[in-house]
């Protein structure tokens, strides 16, 4: 019986990125629908459901991906309120990237390492993967600040967190480079996660901290989000603190994501959101470790 994906993305364009990785994760064939939403879902999620019988219904499953996160996880619960009795299918929840890379960018900063009680900032942490980097920096029990530049949008992304995943995280307004200098003054964790091809912080601005430990960049497109960390850094030492550049834990969130993809065909009822993701990103990160200590590439 063939493994069919169902892919639905709230943008017009469903995202062919998310098609790769999902034929890369273990699908047959992916069927990609565009601008779909809470309201229009239904018809596309009775086919998913009721078509096999109970014990092929495994071999379907929905991903939901789109640039919005409100629209996103709108759609997640009007999947989850189709479903009933034994009539659903497996789901991964993963707008923009955002489980899969706030995953992997968390539990690179995570791996052998207590976040326990640290002050960490999150830039540009309104879209997608910064939304899902706090949640997940303070899954882990750090104090997460996101910064923005309007201070509505900031809290009304803290807000969704808040009654979502019932997590406070602490909204604060930093629209130029100097108030996010500001920002970031006396945390230990700094992780940027604005819109592609933006620069959030001067190299100065995060060599000079005194506070600063773990300094994270997800953006992939030049130039850096943060001046000075390297597309390829992963722990990387610079001014006394570790370094970690979009593609030193791209090779993770690329292999979390088709991780994922593959579980959803393992079972029918599997919801696959921040903290189901988050676990496999652990525990792939720390399967890199080999057992005489040393890390594999
Ligand atoms: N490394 C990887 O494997 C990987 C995977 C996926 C995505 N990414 C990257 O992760 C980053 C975050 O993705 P995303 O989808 O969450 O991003 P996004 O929604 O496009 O943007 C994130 C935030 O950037 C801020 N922003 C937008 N334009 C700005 C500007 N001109 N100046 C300052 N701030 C601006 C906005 O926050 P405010 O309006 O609140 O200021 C926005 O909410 C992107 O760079 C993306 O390319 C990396």
């Amino acid at each position: 019986m063939k493994k069919l994906l169902y892919q639905f993305d709230t943008d017009t364009h469903p995202s062919v990125f998310d098609n790769v990785v999902g034929y890369d994760g273990g699908a047959d064939h992916i069927s990609a629908y565009g601008a779909v939403d809470a309201g229009n879902a239904a018809p596309l999620i009775d086919g998913a459901i009721f078509t096999r019988a109970p014990k092929d219904k495994k071999n379907t499953a929905i991903f939901i991906g789109g640039s919005s996160m409100a629209q996103g996880e709108a759609l997640l619960d009007a999947v989850r309120t189709r479903f009933f009795a034994k009539f659903r299918v497996s789901v991964m929840f993963d707008c923009n990237g955002s489980n899969t890379t706030a995953a992997a960018l968390v539990a690179c900063l995570a791996h052998g390492r207590n976040l326990s009680g640290k002050r960490a900032v999150v830039l540009a942490g309104s879209g997608p993967v910064g939304q899902r980097a706090a949640l997940l920096l303070a899954h882990e029990g750090a104090r997460v600040t996101i910064a923005g530049r309007k201070l509505a949008v900031v809290q009304s992304a803290c807000d969704a967190i808040k009654s979502r995943f019932g997590v406070q995280i602490h909204a604060v307004e930093a629209a130029s480079a100097q108030e996010r200098g500001a920002a970031i003054q006396d945390a230990q964790i700094v992780v940027a996660t604005g819109a592609a091809g933006i620069t959030l912080l001067e190299a100065r601005q995060w060599q000079e901290s005194e506070a600063l430990e773990l300094l994270a960049d997800a953006n992939t497109s030049p130039p850096a989000g943060v001046e000075g960390v390297a597309m390829s850094d992963k722990a990387t030492l610079s001014h006394g603190k570790l370094l970690f550049g979009p593609l030193g834990f791209g090779a993770l969130k690329l292999a979390v994501h088709r991780a994922c993809v593959a579980r959803l065909f393992e079972q029918n009822d599997l919801v696959l959101d921040a903290e189901e993701i988050y676990a496999v990103a652990r525990s792939l990160e720390q399967a890199r470790v080999t057992p005489h200590g040393g890390v594999a590439t």
